[in-house]
């Protein structure tokens, strides 16, 4: 499982909602801080559950993870799309800003970033984030001696290689004679990368800075139309099929919608027809549905419908909230089988967020548990079922009704969950946790590995903490 490759990566990712202020004359600016620093790898071809109880930041991290929220802070890269396809305006902004700014950029290499980590005013933070893409698009390079060159040749393989991806979408997949030429220079450009980096592979922090070196998409540093070319390969399916479908449009038009606003195929035409009626037919959608509207329907039906308009566009990657919740226990289960087939067929990765944990055993391959707008525990899914390490885990997992069928959500815990806005300083879970002692009520515990891909916040089950237990 360790061997699949990354689809999406997200680094210290916040979403903090601000709020109205009470009154004028009031001050401070509070937020909600429905998600509080994630860091989290989705793989190709997975199912990853995400669960937690209600309140505690799951449909904004997928809805942040699409960008339909900007983030407040972190980084969130998509590696289903090499940034030469996407072409986007940020790679060539950062790397001119590299040869404009390089006295600064060597004074942050050479204070091995840590000035840029201890605050978090505004302008700091933009620095920062400059400088983490701008270690991403260089790599190693980034201890040349000469910066200006290493932003030039890096501009040289990012035209040519955007060219190349151009031409290619063009030819259909064929390989002119052109993309030949121009994938000669690439050859040439990757060995004088090559060459420069092996000069400066005896540098200290050389393999740090190279290890850094990723070439995903930052999907937070997409402009808007950038953004919209991705849609298609991230999709959303919502919990409620009664009111995330439009009651004026046909199923056809809500499946043909993304398709003709994509150009994929001419309105009207009978290719246009031919594609639905096919994506119907693989969601379970009789013909006659066509020229229906989505309010004819029942509940498992329409959440059919959204699954067939998630699909038409041929995603890599769907975010299903709550995309079973609404409906009757027997219909869940054909949704699911249905959304387990196309997964087969098409390729999928789903993030699949649900706080119904037979739900989600059942689903997914790996599974985060999160509580207060944080990750505290991420293991395969049948690690976690049958060995949580962490509290909360542990009490979620003993609150699973076995026998009613009906009442599989999860229950809350004992204890109110705290304010999102003011929450507890340590570890956030110390107001409801039967071991929290007094380092649990100060200090943060950290995100480790205690066994291979099972990762839990919690300083009970950290080493270094064991004498405060
Ligand atoms: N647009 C928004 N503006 C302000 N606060 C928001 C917004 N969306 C969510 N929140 C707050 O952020 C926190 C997390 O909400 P979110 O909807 O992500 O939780 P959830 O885990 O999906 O819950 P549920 O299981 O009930 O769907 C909550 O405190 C919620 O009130
Ligand atoms: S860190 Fe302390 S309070 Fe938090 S879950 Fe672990 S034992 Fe409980
Ligand atoms: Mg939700």
């Amino acid at each position: 499982m360790s061997q699949q490759k990354e689809l999406v990566r997200i680094s210290n990712l916040k979403k903090h909602f601000p709020m109205k202020k009470s009154s004028i004359f009031s001050k401070e600016q509070l937020y909600v801080k429905a998600n509080d620093g994630i860091t989290l790898s989705i793989r190709e071809g997975e199912t990853f559950g995400l669960v937690g109880e209600s309140g505690c930041g799951k449909s904004t991290l997928g809805r942040v993870l699409l960008q339909l929220y900007p983030q407040t802070q972190g980084n969130t890269v998509y590696y289903g799309k090499s940034i030469y396809e996407v072409k986007p305006a940020y790679v060539t902004t950062i790397l001119k800003k590299l040869n404009a700014n390089v006295t600064k950029y060597k004074k942050a290499l050479s204070a091995s970033q840590e000035h840029l980590e201890d605050e978090n005013h505004k302008t700091h933070d933009e620095e920062k984030k400059n400088f983490n893409v701008l270690a991403r698009l260089a790599g190693g390079l980034m201890f040349s001696s000469d910066l200006s060159a290493v932003s030039k040749i890096l501009l040289e393989q990012y035209t040519i290689g955007c060219k190349v991806a151009e031409l290619y979408v063009k030819s259909n997949g064929e390989i002119s004679s052109e993309i030949k030429t121009l994938e000669v220079q690439m050859d040439e450009i990757a060995s004088r990368i090559a060459t420069m980096k092996q000069s400066l592979s005896n540098e200290a922090d050389f393999e740090r800075a190279e290890a850094e070196y990723d070439t995903g998409l930052d999907l937070t540093l997409l402009s808007k139309s950038e953004l919209r070319l991705l849609r298609q390969d991230i999709q959303i399916i919502f919990q409620d099929p009664y009111s995330s479908l439009n009651p004026k449009l046909t199923v056809g038009q809500i499946i043909s919608e993304a398709l003709t606003a994509h150009n994929v195929y001419p309105k009207g035409s009978h290719e246009l027809e031919d594609y639905v009626l096919s994506i119907m037919d693989k969601c379970g959608l009789d013909k006659y549905f066509l020229h229906r509207y989505s309010h004819q329907f029942s509940g498992g039906q329409r959440q059919r419908i959204g699954i067939a308009r998630a699909l038409a566009l041929k995603p890599k990657f769907i975010v299903c909230d709550e995309a079973v919740s609404a409906l009757d226990v027997s219909i869940q289960s054909q949704i699911i089988n249905l959304l387990q087939d196309l997964k087969e067929q098409e390729n999928l990765t789903y993030l699949f967020i649900t706080h119904d944990l037979s739900v989600v055993k059942y689903i997914s391959d790996r599974i985060g548990v999160m509580y207060l707008g944080n990750m505290v525990e991420l293991a395969n899914s049948e690690d976690i079922f049958k060995n949580p390490a962490h509290p909360y885990t542990q009490a979620l997992m003993n609150a699973i009704p076995t026998t009613d069928i009906n009442n599989r959500e999860l229950h809350i815990l004992e204890g109110d969950i705290p304010s999102p806005i003011n929450p507890p300083k340590g570890c956030k879970f110390h107001t409801r946790c039967e071991f929290a002692c007094d380092v649990c009520k100060q200090v943060n515990p950290r995100w480790r590995e205690i066994e291979d891909g099972h990762f839990v916040a919690c300083h009970k089950t950290d080493p270094e903490m064991s004498e405060n237990f």
